[in-house]
């Protein structure tokens, strides 16, 4: 079977031919994969700069974005039948005794930092024909959403944000009413993007589902297809070329919450000075090594305490956050039809992989596909 590969040491990716997994375990369960999303992290991978290969091993098959189908279950499985569609996690837990994350199925929040991820770090991923894991690491995808279902990966890091957001939310301004339903939590709220690729643009979609007044900020310059996309979801754009952060504040009254997806670490901390009263600021980017600058640490200091405003970094998703992806993509379906087909921009062979993986994006998200005819 076909998979793509990354050989760090000999700097080299390629499409390789693989023999096709088996089944080892009784709970495993065997993928045929239909849809990888590719992203900001396949190509730091595909640069060497990020990820390794499994202990031992030369190449990292890289992947972690999958829709894939059941076509194996072993002897143990309870859930999942053949034809099911899935969405595989990422990350794996690591071995430590000690870890109580882990140890409670909460590898997201590692502690050690010895887990495994998925065609990141360690562990091979899912851009192969066939991959096989055991049922607990599958998430099933509810009927009819087969289109779209690679979103999800991608979508869990708005979701894992905006559960601990809607937490905070309601027990720190302790005048909201903790029975206000997550649908209306971002009532009267507002909320800021930095960023216009996809993480920010699904954050976007979410967070205007979740009543947020919604804002996107970022360079490019409107109109073009993706500002388009913010309009169409209800958000509003701004460009950093037009508008600077002071005026966009001035425009958009207290900034309840920020939500960066970009990775420029200068650009978020500018970010930073435009927080709100009583604001909290979610970074999910990871930004590569970048120039030193100077900065004032006592005022932002002084504005975090004085505006009691929180500061949250978050990374990779449990089956929660994947569960409430899957909901909220059905919910963008049913509002924004037209728009939420246009996040694919198209799905193509593996042999295209890794142009598209190097290139310069292009649409929203780039998906290698195994499907048949593709
Ligand atoms: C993936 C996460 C992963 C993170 C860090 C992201 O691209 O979506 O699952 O934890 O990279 O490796
Ligand atoms: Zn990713």
């Amino acid at each position: 079977m076909k998979a793509v590969a990354v050989f760090p040491e000999a700097q080299n990716v390629m499409v390789v031919d693989q023999a096709p997994p088996r089944l080892t375990e009784p709970d495993d369960v065997m993928l045929h994969v239909l849809d990888i999303g590719i992203c900001g992290t396949d190509r730091e991978i595909c640069s060497f700069e990020y990820g390794s290969p499994p202990p031992g091993e030369d190449h990292l098959v890289i992947g972690h974005e999958a829709l894939a189908e059941v076509v194996e279950v072993g002897s143990a499985v309870e859930d999942l039948r053949v034809g099911d569609l899935v969405i595989p996690t990422v990350r794996r837990p690591c071995p430590h005794p000690q870890c109580l994350s882990c140890r409670s199925g909460h590898q997201d929040y590692c502690y050690t930092g010895d887990f495994t991820e998925r065609g990141i770090k360690e562990a091979h991923g899912y851009m192969a024909e066939y991959v096989v894991d055991i049922e607990r690491n599958v998430v099933r995808v509810p009927p009819g959403l087969g289109e779209i279902a690679v979103l999800t990966e991608p979508l869990t890091i708005a979701e894992k944000a905006l559960a601990q957001v809607l937490w905070l939310m309601q027990y720190r301004p302790p005048w909201l009413d903790p029975a206000t339903p997550p649908a209306e939590r971002g009532n009267g709220l507002s909320a800021l993007v930095l960023g216009v690729g996809p993480v920010g643009l699904l954050g976007a979609m979410t967070l205007s589902v979740a009543g947020f007044r919604t804002f996107v900020y970022s360079r490019e310059l409107p109109p073009s297809p993706r500002t388009d996309l913010v309009g169409s979801v209800g958000a509003t754009y701004a460009s950093s070329q037009q508008i600077s952060f002071s005026e966009l504040a001035e425009e958009m009254g207290n900034i309840d919450l920020l939500y960066e997806a970009v990775g420029h670490s200068h650009f978020a901390l500018e970010a930073l000075q435009v927080l709100g009263q009583n604001g909290i600021y979610i970074l999910t980017g990871v930004p590569g090594l970048q120039a030193f600058i100077e900065t004032d640490p006592a005022t932002t200091m002084r504005n975090m305490v004085l505006k009691n405003q929180v500061l949250l970094g978050t990374v990779n998703a449990g089956p929660e956050a994947f569960t409430a992806a899957l909901r909220d993509l059905e919910e963008f379906r049913t509002r924004w039809p037209e728009t939420t087909d246009t996040l694919i921009a198209g799905r193509y062979p593996p042999e295209q992989a890794i142009e598209l993986i190097m290139g310069r994006p292009t649409g929203i998200k780039s998906v290698i596909s195994f499907r048949d005819g593709i």
